[in-house]
């Protein structure tokens, strides 16, 4: 699958691209790209954004320079999705997520300041995504969001057995986990549930069902 973002500053993925899952499946199952703003701005000194046009504060990405950026790279507005990252957009959960891991090619858009020129919006995407009811400072964390929730559906990215039982999963019914214990098995008096401990493992399993489906209630 190849993942291709655009931001203002290509280098804050550098931290993201070191951490596995993400780094066991790039070059294989992945091929992220990053590109950056200023780097095709047809405006003179590096702009890339302007004052909004009625007034009020902050500066807006312009259309001239994402239709420029994707003009660099597609030759144009790519036939494949384009998703513009804003706190307007869809909210992202663990279905879309999935839906996203399935495509082929995929384009993020990422803004700063007061966010994106609508025109980019309606025009160069296809889709708009937001990773939840709260407003960032820019798309970068965003865009690595998505990137990560996607490496890890990869084959390779993760040890055969863990995604099976994760949250959100199909095994615990699109629930929350269980809880999960480790060493010590008593700390300061706080002991793990004797069931952990216990060896049994069909008590185990129920034990870990019960608990996803209580705490999934809630
Ligand atoms: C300060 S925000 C702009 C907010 C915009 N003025 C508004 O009120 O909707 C700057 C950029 O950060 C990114 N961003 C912020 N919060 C986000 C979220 N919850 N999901 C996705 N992207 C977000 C987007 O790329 C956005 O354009």
């Amino acid at each position: 699958m190849q993942i291709d973002v655009f931001t203002l500053v290509p280098h804050a993925f550098g931290w993201l691209t070191e951490q596995r899952p993400l780094a066991s499946v790039l070059g294989t199952e992945i091929d992220l790209r990053l590109f950056g703003y200023r780097d095709t701005t047809p405006l003179a000194n590096g702009q890339v954004d302007d004052a909004p046009y009625g007034g009020g504060p902050g500066m807006l990405l312009r259309v001239d320079v994402a239709a420029a950026a994707l003009d660099a790279v597609y030759g144009g507005v790519p036939e494949h999705r384009v998703i513009a990252l804003t706190p307007q957009g869809r909210p992202l959960d663990q279905r879309v997520v999935e839906e996203l891991a399935g495509e082929e090619r995929l384009t993020l858009l990422s803004a700063r300041y007061e966010g994106f020129d609508e025109r980019i919006i309606t025009h160069l995407c296809s889709d708009a995504i937001s990773i939840g009811p709260y407003v960032l400072s820019g798309g970068e964390l965003p865009a690595m969001v998505v990137v990560d929730a996607i490496a890890r559906l990869q084959p390779g990215a993760l040890a055969e057995e863990s995604p099976r039982h994760e949250t959100f999963s199909p095994e615990l019914e699109g629930g929350v986990e269980f809880p999960q214990y480790t060493r010590p098995a008593e700390f300061r008096g706080w002991r793990v549930p004797d069931v952990l401990v216990s060896g049994d493992h069909a008590r185990i399993e129920s034990w870990r069902v019960e608990q996803s489906r209580a705490r999934s209630a809630q």
